[in-house]
């Protein structure tokens, strides 16, 4: 039996420095094409009906890139933020974070906090934009949490099990991804979302990230669709 439309897709989007060294350009260029890649892609989500998109902007690993990589990336940031703030009444995307955001210049974190609440009251497409984010540390930061709740009796051990640990991550409240697409052809999760994949389905594009378009989009999700899920069992 074919499966209906996923409703959370978890985007790897890599590929941005090849498509940028391609055309003998610097790597920002192709981080901003990236960009302008994955907004026309929530577009075309967001009409067909898919409900959750999450997308790997920078990984906790990021930060060892050279200091002017992570600077141009982190004003892309702001620029995509500022562009959503002006254009936000055109637009029907509701955007939130998953990641340490402690570790971000306080200007970012603030217009990530101003991101959020003027596009909380949005009817469409959820974004979680992964910044400074980091499976293990995303579940090291959860377990702290956990520890600190027992300790003050607010729980008891006997009241963990899958579902109060996914409620102490990031992702608390957003279903898990039914499909994970990752780009440039990379067979690999590189920390993204590990607690949550367990059961995702992977769809890996050979497209560098600025060329993945609508019909590679459609693509994976005729690959998902036709995927045959169990779940472990038969
Ligand atoms: C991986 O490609 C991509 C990144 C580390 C950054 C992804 C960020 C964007 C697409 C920017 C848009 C996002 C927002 C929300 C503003 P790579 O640089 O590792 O490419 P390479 O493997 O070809 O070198």
């Amino acid at each position: 039996m074919e499966n209906s439309l996923p409703k959370h897709i978890a985007i790897i989007m890599d590929g941005n420095g090849r498509w940028a060294k391609k055309r003998f350009m610097p790597r920002s260029f192709g981080h901003r094409a990236g960009a302008q890649t994955l907004n026309k892609l929530l577009k075309e989500a967001d009409k067909i009906g898919i409900e959750h998109i999450t997308v790997y902007a920078f990984s906790t690993e990021n930060w060892t890139r050279p200091k002017d990589e992570v600077n141009s990336l982190m004003n892309l940031l702001r620029e995509y933020i500022d562009d959503y703030i002006k254009d936000n009444e055109t637009s029907n995307i509701k955007i939130d974070s998953i990641g340490d955001l402690s570790r971000l210049d306080e200007d970012l974190r603030n217009k990530i906090n101003t991101l959020k609440e003027i596009s909380s009251c949005k009817k469409g497409l959820n974004l979680h934009i992964g910044l400074n984010y980091g499976g293990r540390d995303e579940i090291i930061r959860a377990v702290k949490k956990m520890y600190g709740e027992l300790k003050s009796g607010s729980i008891k051990e006997s009241d963990i099990n899958e579902e109060l640990f996914s409620s102490y991550l990031d992702t608390n409240g957003i279903p898990d991804p039914e499909l994970i697409i990752r780009t440039s052809g990379e067979m690999r999760l590189s920390n993204f979302l590990p607690w949550q994949s367990t059961y995702s389905e992977i769809y890996i594009s050979d497209k560098l990230w600025p060329d993945f378009n609508i019909k590679e989009l459609n693509k994976a999700i005729e690959h998902y669709k036709n995927r045959d899920r169990r779940f472990g069992g038969r």
